[in-house]
């Protein structure tokens, strides 16, 4: 049994099966934009379904709102966006290719650490730690890549421009009488934080909540990313799955621990393999300019450890800005304490496309099992998805091609289809039509043949042990269910 070895293996079964596509792709593509297709739309609509019921229904104190992508300008002023939501980036003047200055010196110091030169690496990682204390942040970035020499990783020339910053805000023009002039301007929302910080008060007003109390919210952010070579991992327009829980400025460290917690069972709730999973601390100088703490949980992906879910101790960074930037008081009034103040935030920050990419990465596999020929054998792919994410639950098949067998197949698809995304299919062998549902990650097969007609029964497959087993008609929805609450991933 393999596990995945290259994302581009997810890549081409995810373009194979509909997953996922590239956006606009009879147009040659746009970069970094990604369509989902009738499997992933499934899959991420059962994701999206997941945290919002962890999060919302299993949470008394958390609510759910939908703000819109398009805010006030002011909102991205006073949230640091406008001012510092920025990439400092070099151009091989060369290929023309553009990079992120601080990742090709990081990139630098990796290699100089595996070469053995452990003085080098660690004087550069110096310079790049005090970056923006000689000259300025850019100009300093500069000096490095210069002074270390360090070449273009594509095109391998040493021949650069100046470093600049390059603001990841989409911008676009508001209203019918747009001037072009930058009153006008507003931005497409780079996170969906700033939508339930602004809502606060109304929310807070609205639903007899009381501090500690939190905002949820799932919804599209966009990042004119500059290196978006990652597939599904890095985006232009993803969305994100936030929450915003107000605290006692007392009590944040305390909440802290325990997002941290609840977020990561929430993953292996998934199904995701805890090996593959782990909490990866932000060094104290490493922290954003708003975070106290902050830690992310990392995901072993074919690229490496990566981040998918961040939780941050925000303070009341965000609150106190926005209550400088409106002039509108952002306080509670806690009446049992008498305590008046700006509530603490702790934030849980997950993108779902990314969420979507670690789960199909986690369920990929390849094994040898028995072909259709006596003694043959085949490499199957197959997605061990937990049954609760899989894009389709149950295959309905009718053995072959006879009315008998498809009455009775399309008659369990009519029960089966209230609670579950089934589908039938009578194409092929039934060996090539379990591969099918193997790859798209279905966990059940049912298979209508003569014996149960006679006596009302089905076979029903289990897509990770592929054993069979005979299932009375009225038992097949206990059945599905059943097997799918004691799943374990393997
Ligand atoms: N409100 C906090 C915030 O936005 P972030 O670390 O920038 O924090 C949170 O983003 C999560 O959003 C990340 O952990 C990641 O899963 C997802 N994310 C961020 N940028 C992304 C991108 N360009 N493409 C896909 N997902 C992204």
């Amino acid at each position: 049994m393999a596990d995945l070895q290259s994302l581009d293996t997810i890549v081409s079964l995810a373009k194979k099966r509909g997953f996922i596509f590239q956006s606009s792709e009879i147009y040659g593509g746009l970069g970094a934009v990604y369509d989902y297709g009738p499997l992933g739309v499934e899959l991420k609509q059962n994701i999206r379904r997941e945290w919002w019921n962890a999060m919302t229904r299993k949470h008394d104190n958390i609510e759910g709102i939908d703000a819109a992508i398009l805010m006030h300008p002011r909102v991205w002023e006073a949230s640091g966006h406008v001012s510092s939501f920025n990439d400092p980036m070099i151009d091989d003047k060369q290929s023309k290719m553009r990079y992120r200055a601080d990742m090709l010196i990081e990139d630098h110091i990796r290699r100089l650490q595996s070469k053995g030169k452990t003085d080098d690496a660690k004087r550069v990682q110096e310079l790049l730690d005090t970056s923006g204390t000689r000259k300025s942040l850019t100009e300093d970035l500069y000096d490095i890549i210069i002074g270390e020499e360090i070449h273009s990783p594509d095109s391998g020339a040493f021949d650069w421009t100046e470093v600049r910053q390059f603001n990841l805000m989409f911008k676009t023009q508001f209203g019918s009488t747009s001037t072009g002039d930058n009153n006008d301007v507003v931005y497409l929302r780079p996170e969906t934080a700033q939508g339930i910080f602004v809502n606060f008060l109304n929310v807070l007003n609205t639903s007899r909540q009381a501090v500690p109390f939190g905002i949820a919210q799932i919804g599209k952010a966009f990042r004119n990313e500059i290196v978006a070579r990652q597939f599904v991992f890095r985006m232009r327009e993803f969305e994100q799955m936030e929450m915003q829980y107000f605290v006692n400025p007392e009590s944040d460290v305390e909440n802290y621990h325990r997002w941290r917690e609840e977020r990561l069972n929430w993953h292996l709730s998934l199904g995701v393999r805890e090996e593959n999973l782990r909490m990866a601390d932000h060094p104290k100088d490493k922290l954003a300019h708003y975070a106290k703490m902050a830690v992310d949980v990392q995901y072993h992906f074919p690229i490496g450890w990566q981040e998918v879910e961040g939780i941050h101790d925000r303070t009341n960074f965000d609150l106190s800005r926005h209550q400088e930037y409106s002039g509108k008081k952002l306080e509670y009034f806690d009446p049992k304490t008498q305590q008046r103040y700006v509530p603490f935030v702790i934030e849980t920050s997950i993108g779902l496309d990314r969420c979507t990419l670690m789960v199909l990465c986690d369920s990929y596999r390849e094994e040898e099992v028995a072909g259709d020929k006596e003694g043959s054998s085949e490499t199957r792919t197959v997605l061990k998805l937990h049954p609760k994410l899989a894009p389709i639950t149950a295959g309905i098949f009718p053995l072959v091609k006879k009315p008998e067998l498809q009455d009775l197949a399309n008659k369990l698809v009519h029960q089966l289809n209230d609670d579950y995304k089934v589908q039938y299919d009578e194409k092929g062998s039934i060996g090539k039509r379990y591969r099918r549902m193997d790859e798209a990650g279905t966990p059940f097969c049912i298979t209508v043949d003569f014996e149960g007609l006679a006596d009302q029964t089905v076979t029903l497959r289990d897509r990770d042990s592929m054993e069979q087993i005979r299932v009375s008609i009225d038992k097949i929805d206990q059945a599905i269910r059943d097997k799918a609450k004691n799943w374990k991933p393997e």
